[in-house]
């Protein structure tokens, strides 16, 4: 039997969470789900948004599964993603953006795999006011992050027969601080040299991405573009519905969609529970529950491509609870 934490999170979290644990439940697999709390529930709870039960659990499971957590904007606590990813040292957020058949989008073969780094940079939330008419905030690289990321993003490249590593940067600006991460990354690139590699500005990335996705493989980001470039290629595959997510480092690894608590919809039913398949799917993966894993993949690809129980947000009329049932029936 396997443990592995489980954090339903915020606003859709518990919803889209549940249908996740169900099929897993349904494919028959053994697990025994530690329930953690995080984020505002958390809070409410411990007066902690990231309570230390929470981490020790996932350090000792090496496995969790999560739903998105409210932070809010402006005020309040500090992002508990981001210090969930620093305490755990989760230092790489691998993002699979691949078409998916019966979902609709601008583009039809779309398959960037991208590598996210995940403990610095502005993300570090080192700010200050400067008086009360100024703030100041410090972007923090380093050689050793920048080739962590860089050299996990060329093992998977040769690992999954890739061709091409892109490095999205914005060194003509911050010739310093993303210079070092690009030269990091062109280091590591030396040392695979059947991989392609090649740079670009993050302005240019996102234009060509949204011209021609095609033409990119997998890419490796400084923590901000990573963020913002990862929505941007959600977009491409038909949204956030369907974009998973894993954070992960040494000892542990966390399973997330990339998806919000989305507010606008909670309670109501109707949250596309995919990413949230699709993540629980790549953690069946990585505790060695392939056949599982291919099992669920399948179902709901299928039901995803027949159109006929899908949410909303892809097009169809099923409420969660309809699309979970459809790709159970699937198993
Ligand atoms: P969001 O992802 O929650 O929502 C953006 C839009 O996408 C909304 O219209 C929403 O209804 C839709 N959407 C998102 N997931 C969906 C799903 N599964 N099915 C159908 N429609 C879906 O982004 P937003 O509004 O920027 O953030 C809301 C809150 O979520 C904020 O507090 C933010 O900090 C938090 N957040 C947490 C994340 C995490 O814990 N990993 C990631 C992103 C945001």
């Amino acid at each position: 039997m396997h443990k592995v934490t489980l954090i339903p999170g915020d606003g859709i979290g518990p919803e889209v969470t549940s249908a996740a644990v169900k099929i897993v439940e349904a494919a028959g697999v053994d697990i025994q789900w530690e329930t953690k709390l995080m984020g505002q529930s958390a809070l409410e709870k411990f007066g902690d948004p990231l309570p230390k039960d929470t981490i020790r659990s996932i350090e000792y499971n090496k496995a969790a599964l999560k739903g998105p957590v409210a932070t809010q904007i402006g005020t309040g606590f500090r992002s508990a993603n981001v210090a969930l990813r620093q305490s755990l040292n989760l230092y790489a957020n691998i993002r699979p953006f691949k078409t998916i058949e019966g979902v609709k989008s601008k583009f039809e073969n779309v398959d960037i795999v991208l590598f996210r780094e995940n403990t610095e940079d502005l993300y570090l939330g080192i700010e200050h006011m400067v008086g009360k008419d100024a703030a100041e905030g410090i972007k923090i690289i380093t050689r050793e992050a920048s080739e962590r990321i860089a050299s996990m993003a060329f093992s998977y490249a040769v690992r999954e027969k890739r061709k091409k590593v892109t490095c999205v940067h914005k060194a003509n600006i911050m010739k310093l601080t993303d210079g070092l991460f690009l030269s990091s990354v062109r280091d590591v690139a030396k040392k695979f040299p059947d991989i392609e590699f090649e740079d670009i500005i993050v302005d240019n990335a996102c234009m060509k991405l949204v011209m021609n996705p095609e033409q990119f493989d997998v890419m490796v980001l400084p923590n901000l573009y990573g963020d913002i470039v990862s929505d941007l290629c959600a977009g491409l595959i038909g949204g956030l519905g369907v974009a998973q997510s894993v954070n992960i480092g040494a000892e542990a690894a966390v399973f997330e969609a990339i998806h919000g608590t989305a507010p606008d919809i909670v309670g109501k039913g109707i949250a596309d529970p995919t990413a949230s398949i699709l993540c629980a799917v790549a953690m069946l993966k990585e505790i060695g529950e392939n056949a599982a894993a291919e099992k669920i993949n399948y179902a709901v690809l299928k039901v995803i491509r027949e159109g006929k129980h899908v949410t909303v947000d892809i097009g169809g009329h099923a409420t969660t609870e309809e699309m979970t049932q459809a790709i159970i029936d699937n198993l």
